[in-house]
């Protein structure tokens, strides 16, 4: 009984240190990737109502969130700098700037369709967000 007992605490406590660890993966692990992480869930959001007018006050609000987080971004720096030869990282803080300034522009344009009503616009920018999203990532993400 006692070893079934002290078998049942090794298991609790396996199975609490496996879950701590898969959330720990989960959560962003620096201060650009929380700016990143809230950028992602808003945009997902966007994802499920921007073929649907009647949600654009909501759309809205999540693009704000989308804006908020990517002007927030710029102010931060890409951990892969620090891979970066100490000559290239001015230029390598620069370009990503730039890329999230491209980001910026989107967003403007996504705000503008869904406050006049163009979802099938606003829907197209969606995948034009995504394209940066991805040339982001493959550029200036470890
Ligand atoms: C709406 C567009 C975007 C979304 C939804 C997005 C989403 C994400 C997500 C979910 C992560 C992982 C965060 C984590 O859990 O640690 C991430 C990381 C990252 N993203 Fe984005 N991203 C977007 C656009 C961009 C752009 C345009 C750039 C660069 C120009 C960029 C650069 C990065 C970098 C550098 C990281 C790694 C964080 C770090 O180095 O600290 N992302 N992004």
């Amino acid at each position: 009984m006692t070893l079934r007992i002290r078998h049942f605490g090794t298991a609790l406590a396996i199975a609490l240190s496996l879950a701590t660890t898969v959330q720990a993966q989960d959560e962003p692990k620096t201060p650009l990737g929380k700016k990143m992480a809230a950028m992602n869930t808003a945009m997902k959001a966007v994802g499920r109502q921007i073929d649907d007018p009647s949600k654009n006050a909501s759309t809205l609000e999540q693009i704000a969130i989308i804006e908020t987080n990517a002007k927030a971004s710029l102010t931060l720096e890409p951990e892969k700098k620090e891979k970066v030869p100490a000559a290239e990282q001015a230029k390598f803080v620069s370009d990503y700037q730039a890329g999230i300034k491209k980001l910026l522009v989107v967003v403007d344009k996504m705000k503008a369709a869904v406050k006049a009503g163009n979802n099938a616009e606003a829907s197209k920018l969606l995948d034009e967000m995504k394209g940066n999203q991805r040339e982001g990532h493959k550029e200036f993400r470890l």
